[in-house]
């Protein structure tokens, strides 16, 4: 069948784009970034969107999908447009450079602000290997949740608190925070507590569940925040 959809043009230097509808055939099994190949090789070759890996691992490819973010490459095309018009947007809570592009300065500023590696003041051979044992299941599950994500924005993208509050660093560099925060090896813990309880940290988190919802991975951004939260107000007792 040819699918219908409805997809967000916008030129570089303006402020408001407009929407344009794309007739394209959609067979079985094509994702919704085969469509957008299709639509730059057969129609429009100035359509613009972003992509790499194409196996839902680089995460350059996460749009809007009806509403909600996702990344188009492990979305099935036919599904959606058997229901009706497919629309596709940039990602929100960013800027966008021209039509599916987004700009990530602003998430890669807050990815920095965490200091998202470990920081050590010497090695210390003795714990290079037994660490792990000081942290308890659910910190480790959780940190191997954290070390799943992609870097897509889709958390980012679809929180309603970012929105409200662009000072919020957002769900994504939070699960980078968390992922040293417990761990017994750094040495910049206090960096990590104060940056949480900043008016900008995981503090500002107001517990929405989107990003848990649209993350491709499974991180679960909202309950590394949770585990911060929970430490920061033992800290408080
Ligand atoms: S193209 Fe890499 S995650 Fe979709």
């Amino acid at each position: 069948m040819k699918g219908r959809y409805d997809i967000y043009r916008q030129r570089p230097g303006e402020t408001r784009g407009s929407r344009q509808t794309f007739e394209i055939e959609t067979p079985a099994g094509a994702t919704l970034l085969e469509i957008f190949h299709a639509i730059q090789a057969d129609v429009d070759p100035s359509f613009a969107y972003r992509y790499s890996c194409r196996g839902a691992i680089c995460g350059s490819c996460a749009v809007r999908i009806n509403g909600v973010a996702g990344l188009a490459c492990k979305t099935q095309a036919l599904p959606l447009a058997e229901k009706g018009v497919v629309v596709v947007d940039p990602l929100t809570n960013l800027p966008t450079i021209k039509d599916l592009v987004a700009d990530f300065t602003a998430f890669w500023e807050a990815y920095d602000k965490v200091r998202p590696h470990l920081e050590r003041q010497h090695e210390q051979h003795d714990d290079r290997l037994t660490w792990r044992d000081k942290l308890s299941a659910k910190h480790l599950d959780q940190l191997s949740r954290a070390v799943d994500c992609i870097k897509c924005a889709a958390c980012l993208s679809d929180c309603p608190k970012r929105k409200l509050m662009p000072e919020y660093i957002g769900p994504q560099a939070c699960v980078q925070l968390y992922k040293f925060y417990f761990d017994p090896r750094d040495a910049a813990h206090d960096f990590r507590v104060a940056e949480a309880a900043a008016p900008g940290g995981a503090v500002a988190c107001d517990s929405y569940t989107n990003c848990v919802k649209v993350c491709p991975k499974d991180v679960r951004p909202l309950r590394a925040i949770n585990f911060i939260k929970q430490d920061l107000a033992s800290r408080s007792k």
